[in-house]
């Protein structure tokens, strides 16, 4: 049975869903570097964590999130409220996934955190053409996404992606573009220019929490909370064991078939 993965993490509440989780978040953090009154989107936003996070250290910059999937809008608006930033953090539910409701040259950086990869085939350009468009010419684009290693064939890759979307709903990571200089052409020809790339299994060094006490144990008790949930239902705990027997199964050695990548890019658009 088809087990929609993104749904079953909304409704535990889960943090963090991506590759290298919050180390993951601790990195493109440190490189979207937010400044007072700037204006920052984030496109996916899943649970609220990211968002959470970055207002508790960051009270002079203006944050928006948009998201398509109804559940995870309901479970991260209530993290905000939850964690006082409900009023300070403005949440939106799109009503075309094609479309980022967000005016023109509008915003001055946009993050994603494993949002990018599962788009399929040519909904990324797509996708990052309308990022392109709403951000200001130099604004910053910072994402956060898993991607396929050089070593992975095509054909593991679309073996792979026709299972977990099959089984999840959702692709592993595109195919159209599966290396990282398949990625670095694509931004490139939609006007972006690379400002750096980190591979996140190559990271050496500890990046200190920027995630202030308060605010950290309140989003912490809004994740256990969906976490107690889990151990409560029946039918929740067998999805969850469903999904792990299910990825052991497409994915079963140790052989590493992606790797994490966190790129940060300026957009070079024309300013008129
Ligand atoms: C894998 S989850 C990651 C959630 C969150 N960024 C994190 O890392 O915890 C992907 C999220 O992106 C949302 N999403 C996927 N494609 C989207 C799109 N084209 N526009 C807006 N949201 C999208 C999903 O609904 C989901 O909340």
């Amino acid at each position: 049975m088809r087990n929609e993965i993104l749904n079953f993490f909304g409704r535990i509440h889960a943090q963090y869903i991506h590759a290298w989780g919050e180390l993951g978040t601790r990195v493109l953090i440190k490189e979207l570097d937010c400044q007072p009154n700037e204006e920052i989107l984030e496109i996916g936003f899943g649970t609220g964590t990211t968002l959470v996070r970055l207002f508790s250290k960051n009270k002079r910059t203006k944050f928006y999130g948009i998201d398509f999937a109804p559940l995870m809008y309901k479970k991260a608006k209530a993290r905000l409220r939850f964690c006082m930033a409900g009023n300070s953090v403005k949440l939106s539910l799109m009503k075309d996934k094609k479309q980022i409701p967000f005016e023109t040259n509008s915003l001055d950086k946009i993050f994603l955190e494993s949002v990018l990869g599962i788009q399929e085939g040519n909904d990324l350009k797509d996708l990052l053409m309308e990022i392109n468009r709403v951000l200001r010419p130099n604004g910053f684009l910072v994402m956060n996404e898993t991607i396929w290693l050089e070593t992975t064939s095509s054909e593991k890759i679309n073996h792979i992606n026709d299972f977990c979307k099959h089984n999840f709903g959702i692709i592993q990571s595109n195919a159209h573009y599966p290396y990282l200089k398949d990625w670095i052409d694509l931004l490139v020809s939609v006007n972006f220019q690379c400002e750096s790339v980190i591979k996140l299994d190559e990271i050496k060094f500890d990046i200190k929490s920027e995630f202030r006490k308060p605010y950290k144990l309140l989003s912490l008790a809004f994740t256990a909370a969906g976490k107690i949930k889990t151990l409560l239902s029946r039918s929740v705990r067998k999805e969850e064991k469903d999904y792990y027997r299910k990825m052991k199964q497409i994915i079963p050695d140790k052989t590493p078939l992606m790797g994490g990548i966190i790129i940060k890019l300026r957009n070079e658009k024309n300013p008129f």
